[in-house]
């Protein structure tokens, strides 16, 4: 490896600052005197999209062939970081194959809202199981010699005004939820490259935030990769660079160059700060490369189009099967009608940036007839466009009557979801569900499979439906992988990363969504998915961590053992068994609960997780560790991570609403000073052990009737909850004599 800093030396500033913009939509520069190689980004994250010709950061223009793999919203459901790190490794490969050094992905911003446009591009509304996830990805994906690019940092939760909107979010908020997923895919992966957002963090863009990109993520974080923008996310390249962005992106034909270089030589930049970026650039682009053995192979698209259809079905979330419905039999049971238009046109991706130009595409008609001797009948039953069509209804009534089985394919058309814009509503088209109410009065024999990138309202269709499998948007292999599902050939291996809510206004972000004139508050602070429920007691449809099997699961013995009380760590240990007939997955998650805290806490919090596959009969001893993370919560007082002394309970079970084993363990942790403030109570300085002493001085001082409020023990209560520089200047007040000097106080008890 080169070092970048010595390249730097040998770079004229007009050579430099060319380097931190892109030459064009999908490139940084070469300087080819200075044996400096042009770098080629481009999306990312569920298949490689590298255009062809034309430009455009929505995928309006045709890009190469490459696999499309199953969404985020897909993945996230798999809870399973080393499946992630598969189709990583799979990407990478891809990614190569086309001269790619850096893939723009993963999307790993929060489900704050069921409404996102883009939902379908992120893995979950937890942060844990987000960051966990992203980490596998990345950690494949880099392992072959590609770098990732974790976006959009940070705070962009919706695609409504998404470009300047201000996310109006406090610090614990930040802390607890916005910024794990990218903290913890930082510390553990080491991501060549994070995308910084379009969107503002209380009213500053996040391309030139130095509290984002520099305080936190390198210094904090030790994240020692570049900063690069989201398309066109710069608006004073200037002040980016100054706060912490490397790369702007795409190129401005220069603009940006020359506003740098002017301001360099009038002496507005330091040149230091321009010579980091560039050296961050080349080490990184380096170091991505290292692991680069030869030629890149020439990727094996059946390889990865199997892949693709594996990781779609461990993907799969089975909400309901009532009676055992599926799986069904290959070669026995009678005729099966196969219904709606999604069978034939499958719903496999999302749109706008992430849209992959398929290898191919399997459709889930032509899968089950290969996949069975039975009988199977199509009928559409509705347009996807959403226009009524009583023909195409009064036939899917007619196929669906006398048949063994109906397998219903419904789910979001493309147009309802997108990058670049927010959903209405969360209901399925009327169309949809016009022809389930029908179909149902005929065959109660229905199983709904579902395609969506965020989720849907399913109350219409439980009424209705005796199965519901939630596919997502599964990729290109979809098709093939749901077969394999009905048919019994994989099983639903998916628990929801995002709760399924009743109606649109239990959501968490309700009343708060999408904001109005520039602005969208984050009112409902930590309490986004299940922490929202939980903290309000609401029924939902289907709870996070959810998903049934083809077979059952059992929990025992649990044991939560804290080596040592003093220190905020714990191992936790349970049994699960396969009590069911079948193989299957299930996902064994803990929560961690702490009833009482200085500061409102979540109900529970995901602390850990971890899938097992299981024979029947089979057993299995899961082994979870949790860290200080799983007890602390960020304190503003301390500016910093706290677990208070006390309490905590251990919540083991396949979902978050399901939770049978619990244990409480006590931690007599040392609770960390309050660094006192000017605001800060009388309280306050008592519990502080050097603001007690010196309130003891001052008391001591203290003579005189006019004092004996402060030293009488019986008017405390009264006094604890003003601050002392209230109670100071009173007592100054009343007694006519100066009082000591808060700002001397605050100096001696920090110090
Ligand atoms: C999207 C990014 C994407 C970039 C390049 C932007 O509009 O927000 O996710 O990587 O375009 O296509």
């Amino acid at each position: 490896m080169t070092d970048g800093r010595s390249v730097v030396e040998r770079l004229t500033l007009e050579e430099k600052a060319s380097l931190v913009s892109g030459a064009g939509f999908w490139a940084t520069a070469e300087v080819a005197r200075a044996g400096v190689p042009a770098a080629v980004l481009t999306d990312g994250p569920h298949g490689v999209r590298m255009q062809r010709a034309g430009s455009d950061h929505l995928g309006l223009a045709d890009s190469m062939p490459a696999t499309s793999f199953p969404t985020a919203a897909a993945l996230g459901s798999s809870w399973d970081e080393s499946l992630l790190r598969e189709v990583g490794e799979a990407l990478a490969v891809e990614a190569r194959a086309l001269g790619v050094d850096v893939l723009l992905g993963p999307g790993v911003n929060m489900k704050r809202s069921p409404l996102c446009g883009r939902n379908f591009e992120y893995f979950a509304e937890d942060p844990l199981l987000a960051g966990a996830m992203a980490a596998g990805w990345v950690a494949g994906l880099q392992s072959r010699g590609v770098g990732a690019s974790v976006k959009h940092f940070a705070a962009n939760n919706q695609e409504t005004d998404r470009m300047r909107v201000s996310a109006e979010v406090d610090e614990r908020t930040l802390r607890e939820i916005y910024l794990p997923a990218f903290e913890h895919v930082v510390r553990e992966a080491r991501p060549a490259t994070i995308m910084c957002s379009y969107n503002r963090i209380n009213g500053v863009y996040a391309s030139q935030n130095p509290w984002l990109l520099t305080t936190l993520l390198r210094e904090e974080w030790g994240f020692d990769g570049y900063v690069v923008s989201d398309w066109g996310a710069v608006h004073d390249p200037v002040a980016a660079l100054r706060s912490g962005l490397d790369l702007e992106m795409p190129g401005t034909g220069g603009r940006s160059a020359a506003t740098i270089v002017e301001a360099v030589r009038a002496g507005e930049l330091s040149e230091d700060i321009l010579d980091t970026a560039v050296a961050r650039l080349l080490d990184t682009h380096d170091r991505v490369r290292l692991p680069r053995e030869g030629e890149a192979p020439a990727p094996d698209f059946d390889a990865h189009h199997a892949l693709a259809r594996r990781v779609a079905a461990e993907c799969a979330v089975l909400l309901k099967n009532d009676g055992g419905l599926l799986p069904l039999d290959p070669d026995t049971g009678g005729r099966i009608a196969v219904l709606g238009e999604f069978a034939r046109t499958p719903r496999y991706q999302g749109a706008g940036s992430s849209q992959i130009n398929p290898t191919r595409v399997d459709d889930a008609l032509t899968a089950i007839r290969a996949a069975t001797s039975r009988e199977v009948t199509f009928a559409p039953g509705f347009r996807l466009d959403g226009t009524a069509d009583e023909a195409l209804l009064a036939q899917a009534v007619e196929a669906a009557r006398g048949a063994a089985v109906v397998l219903m394919f419904l789910g979001e058309p493309s147009e309802a979801e997108s990058e670049g814009f927010d959903r209405d509503d969360l209901d399925l088209p009327a169309v949809q569900l016009q022809m389930i109410e029908a179909v149902s009065e005929v065959n109660p024999s229905v199983a709904v499979v579902l395609s969506n990138g965020g989720v849907v309202l399913t109350g219409p269709l439980t009424d209705r439906a005796a199965a519901l499998l939630e596919m997502w948007l599964p990729g290109q292999a979809g098709g093939s992988a749901t077969a394999d599902l009905l048919f019994g050939h994989a099983a639903p291996a998916g628990r929801l990363a995002e709760t399924v809510p009743h109606r649109l206004c239990d959501t968490p972000a309700h009343v708060n969504w999408p904001g109005s004139a520039g602005q969208v508050h984050y009112g409902e602070r930590l309490y986004i998915g299940y922490r929202w429920y939980d903290r309000t007691e609401g029924d939902v449809a289907f709870p996070f961590g959810f998903g049934l099997s083809y077979t059952t699961f059992a929990y025992s013995e649990l044991s939560v053992h804290v080596p040592d009380p003093t220190r905020p760590e714990a191992r936790v240990e349970v049994t699960v068994t396969n009590t069911g007939a079948r193989e299957g997955a299930d996902v064994v998650q803990v929560y961690v609960s702490d009833p009482v805290a200085d500061v409102d806490r979540p109900v529970r919090e995901l602390r850990g997780f971890r899938k097992v596959r299981l024979a029947p009969g089979e057993s299995a001893r899961v082994v979870i560790e949790l860290d200080a993370r799983a007890f602390s919560y960020w304190s503003t007082r301390h500016g910093r991570w706290v677990a208070e002394p006390g309490e905590y309970g251990v919540h083991v079970g396949p979902s978050s609403r399901d939770l049978p084993l619990e244990q409480r363990i006590h931690l007599d942790l040392a609770m960390p000073p309050t660094p006192l403030a000017a605001d800060s109570t009388l309280a306050e300085w008592l519990a502080h052990t050097r603001g007690q002493e010196l309130i003891q001085e001052i008391f001591a001082k203290l003579s005189g009737e006019g004092s004996s409020f402060l030293t009488d023990p019986a008017s405390q209560p009264l006094v604890a909850q003003i601050p002392l520089a209230t109670l100071l200047s009173m007592g100054a007040a009343r007694d006519g004599q100066g009082s000591p000097s808060i700002d001397d106080l605050l100096r001696k008890a920090n110090s």
